[in-house]
């Protein structure tokens, strides 16, 4: 799958204000000359700021960074997490096409984007909201077929949860993700067969939903 800059490009980057000082904040955890380090964190503020990372932006990171712009490039060429085009105001959705996921039905997943978002990846929907790509195994194989959203993960899905989750974005709320076949984690679908009552039947949902939830920002804006 293509990892390139998009051909269109704005004529510059700054961070605003508030995300500068953030910046220097992160930069200021690294001995002299090791400024460098930063770059990961540095480089998905501006994708934040943005929606996606345009070469004057990498670039602008690897300046403060005291990077090679190359050595910038690299890294944000490298990692799915960033994203080198435009996306959709509301959801850049991340589809999962690795062997797991495929053979539990991502085909139906990338169907639904290319009926309701675009045919093609990193093609913007009609109304600029959404755009979606496919990308390879995202590290969640045991609750497969999934999709990334901004930071969250969207687990155990079929056509019909996932269009749910893409009917609630489209309204404007933030869906809770985690798996849509009420598991709590990565435990059989037919239910735990270790550490049986290790689960406090009052806690809903593991930490990563829950703090989702709770922070209610899971586009990662
Ligand atoms: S194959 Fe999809 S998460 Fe690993």
């Amino acid at each position: 799958m293509r990892r390139q800059f998009s051909v269109n490009q704005p004529d510059g980057f700054e961070f605003t204000p508030e995300n500068l000082e953030w910046v220097r904040g992160q930069i200021g955890k690294y001995p002299e000359g090791r400024q460098a380090s930063a770059v990961i964190p540095v480089l998905m503020r501006a994708q934040e700021q943005e929606g996606w990372l345009s070469r004057p932006a990498v670039e602008n990171v690897a300046d403060l960074l005291g990077m090679a712009h190359i050595r910038a490039y690299e890294v944000a060429t490298f990692y799915y997490m960033f994203h080198l085009e435009p996306t959709g105001s509301v959801a850049h959705i991340q589809v999962c096409g690795t062997t797991t996921c495929m053979i539990c039905g991502c085909e139906d997943l990338i169907e639904v984007c290319r009926s309701r978002i675009a045919p093609s990846p990193f093609q913007l929907s009609p109304d600029g909201r959404f755009s979606w790509e496919e990308v390879e195994c995202l590290g969640a194989c045991c609750n497969a077929p999934m999709v990334q959203i901004g930071k969250d993960y969207y687990e155990d899905l079929d056509a019909g949860t996932f269009g749910t989750i893409l009917d609630e974005l489209a309204a404007g709320r933030v869906p809770a993700p985690g798996s849509r076949q009420g598991r709590f984690s990565s435990e059989p679908k037919s239910g735990p067969t270790t550490l049986l009552g290790f689960r406090d039947p009052l806690i809903a949902a593991n930490a990563a939903v829950a703090k989702a939830v709770e922070l209610g920002d899971t586009l990662g804006d």
